[in-house]
């Protein structure tokens, strides 16, 4: 069965189930990028900062060579770091992924997140003083010349909160095409996703089964792909917890990019076109929510443009 897909403006068609690369080891991520092609994925999202865009866009090349995909058959999304948002900066940032990943456009290029820090080759600011003022308006005017030049198809934001995505929306030419943020039943996030909704910006949910395999999970953490709700709602659709926390999403118009290195689970994790979720799973499911962030950018809480505030 096909993925299905929404449309981003300009027409531009985006696959609603996509494949994560955050923290794929660079010598197991081609493999599993491959196996996510051959299973059907035609979505692979990315990021400067995941080191791995050379082992990804080299497996994407395989299967074209392949003759299994062409081009134009497969979104890549990658994500502008926190050191490139000086408007100055930004096209070295994106060339940087462009050529790592050795391709010759991106179709969705993101702000990674609204913190800008200092440029250079500290990555993760580790006090204030890594910190730097840029205006992440700033910053998406300058990627608008990324789509106007032609070398990307759409631009947006990640870990956006409604005001910061409210003042994007009021000082740009083109509009976000996307924001990319956390999102499973213990953090249901209706508030954005209804902001969002109503502004035509479309959402990517990210870490959609609470990112269990990141290396900063807390021993004793609330699994969010363990709860008791998850396995009983599978239970009954006779599908696996993961395959509940992806449906999850799609039933509310909503694209999701699960991450995994083990083939079964990729095969898995794609298995979702053949049911949907009742009325009454997904109100169970947002009952569950609590706050809970997996991935809190605690690097940079006191930075001014931290964005889990509201
Ligand atoms: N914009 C941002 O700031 C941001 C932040 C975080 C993530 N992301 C994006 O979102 C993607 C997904 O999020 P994520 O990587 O944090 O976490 P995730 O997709 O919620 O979870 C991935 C983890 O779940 C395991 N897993 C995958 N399928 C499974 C299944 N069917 N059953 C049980 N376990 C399964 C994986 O293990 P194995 O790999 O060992 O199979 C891995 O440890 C990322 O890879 C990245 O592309 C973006």
């Amino acid at each position: 069965m096909a993925v299905p897909s929404v449309e981003l403006t300009g027409g531009v068609k985006f696959p609603m189930i996509g494949f994560g690369t955050w923290q794929s080891a660079p010598d197991v991520v081609g493999t599993a990028v491959r196996a996510a092609i051959d299973a059907g994925y035609r979505h692979i999202d990315c990021a400067w900062n995941y080191f791995n865009e050379k082992e990804v866009g080299q497996a994407v090349k395989d299967k074209i060579t392949e003759g299994k995909i062409k081009r134009e058959d497969v979104f890549i999304t990658t994500k502008l770091w926190c050191t490139y948002h000086r408007p100055e900066d930004v096209k070295r940032g994106f060339q940087e992924s462009l050529r790592g990943l050795g391709l010759d456009y991106i179709d969705l290029f993101l702000i990674h997140g609204p913190p800008a820090f200092k440029p250079g080759p500290k990555w993760l600011a580790t006090d204030d003083s890594d910190y730097d003022d840029t205006d992440y308006v700033d910053t998406f005017k300058a990627m608008e010349s990324l789509v106007d030049e032609g070398v990307c198809r759409a631009i947006g934001l990640s870990n956006f909160n409604t005001q910061q995505l409210e003042r994007v929306l009021q000082n740009c030419r083109i509009k976000p095409a996307v924001n990319q943020v956390e999102l499973h039943p213990y953090l249901v996030q209706q508030k954005l996703v209804d902001y969002c909704k109503s502004k035509g910006v479309v959402i990517t949910a990210y870490s959609p089964l609470g990112s269990p395999g990141r290396d900063f999970a807390q021993p004793g953490e609330a699994r969010v792909l363990e709860d008791p709700v998850v396995l009983d709602i599978a239970k009954n659709h006779e599908k696996t917890p993961a395959q509940v926390l992806l449906r999850y999403h799609l039933d509310r118009g909503i694209v999701v990019i699960p991450k995994s290195v083990t083939p079964s689970r990729i095969r898995e994790n794609l298995q979702v076109l053949d049911f949907s979720l009742t009325a009454d799973d997904i109100k169970k499911l947002n009952s569950l929510d609590r706050n809970n962030r997996y991935v809190d950018w605690s690097f940079c809480k006191t930075h001014k443009y931290f964005p889990f505030r509201d």
